[in-house]
């Protein structure tokens, strides 16, 4: 690996009020040490509503995890009911935002314009997007995988230029692995991980590629958290499930201490 630092996110999805996203983040903090920290970035990505909470416990006991959201709008301000704005994240000290998740766009229509509008967005209010891509078991089968993370990756960073590519995470989360206990093989999960960073690197040229810090997403557990993040191209893990009890997410999050 380059010397790109690991980033172990923790996506909550729609799981844990504020008093469950309280407790599980004092619960982490006593199972992750400094070392760990130094040696991997930690996000941790609650549902909108326990974002102050969250932010309040990290900043009056100074522990050291990123804050984390797993959505916003592109715009402003404005008539937009139920949204929130990148900068009302930015306030909150969100340093990374998901974008362009499998379930954002499947669920909720979001389209790659939009999620480049988003991930421009989230750049300009001074927070890093963590942009997803990953294909469907049907485009796995008709060997569309690599095109199809080449055209959400491309899309999803028009406009974006090289500075702000390099500091970017890109998150590939096959949508088979997601929440279905079936992770992708560590082979298969590094090769879709070379592809995104070669696209990037088609976009922006090697230096930008060798910045950019890679995920792979999909059934992370601590079982395989080892193999999956000793691949060259893989740079950390966006997790779900097993991001929402603390043993888990910490053991995750040393996956370096494992063999
Ligand atoms: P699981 O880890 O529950 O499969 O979820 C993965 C995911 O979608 C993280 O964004």
């Amino acid at each position: 690996m380059a010397d790109r630092k690991p980033i172990i996110s923790g996506n909550w999805k729609m799981h844990l009020n504020h008093f469950e996203a309280l407790k599980l983040v004092q619960e982490l903090s006593y199972l992750i040490t400094e070392d760990d920290v130094d040696a991997v970035d930690i996000s941790l990505h609650p549902p909108f509503t326990d974002i102050r909470t969250v932010q309040t416990v990290l900043e009056a006991d100074k522990l050291p995890f990123h804050l984390g959201a797993q959505h916003c709008h592109f715009e402003e301000k404005g008539a937009f009911t139920g949204e929130v704005a990148p900068s009302m994240l930015a306030k909150l000290n969100v340093g990374y935002v998901i974008v362009g998740h499998s379930e954002r766009r499947e669920v909720f229509g979001e389209s790659d314009e939009m999620i480049n509008k988003k991930v421009l967005a989230i750049l300009a209010a001074g927070m890093l997007p963590i942009l997803c891509c990953g294909e469907t078991l049907e485009e796995r089968e008709a060997g569309e995988a690599e095109s199809k993370i080449a055209r959400q990756v491309t899309a999803g960073m028009a406009s974006v230029n090289a500075e702000q590519a390099a500091d970017m995470v890109i998150a590939y989360e096959p949508i088979w692995a997601i929440g279905t206990g079936r992770t992708a093989s560590a082979e298969d999960a590094q090769a879709m991980c070379a592809a995104v960073r070669s696209t990037v690197a088609g976009l922006y040229g090697d230096e930008v590629a060798q910045s950019v810090r890679i995920q792979y997403g999909g059934s992370v557990k601590p079982v395989n958290a080892h193999e999956l993040m000793t691949q060259p191209d893989i740079d950390g893990a966006l997790v779900g499930g097993a991001a929402l009890e603390a043993d888990s997410f910490a053991r995750i999050a040393q996956f370096r201490l494992s063999e």
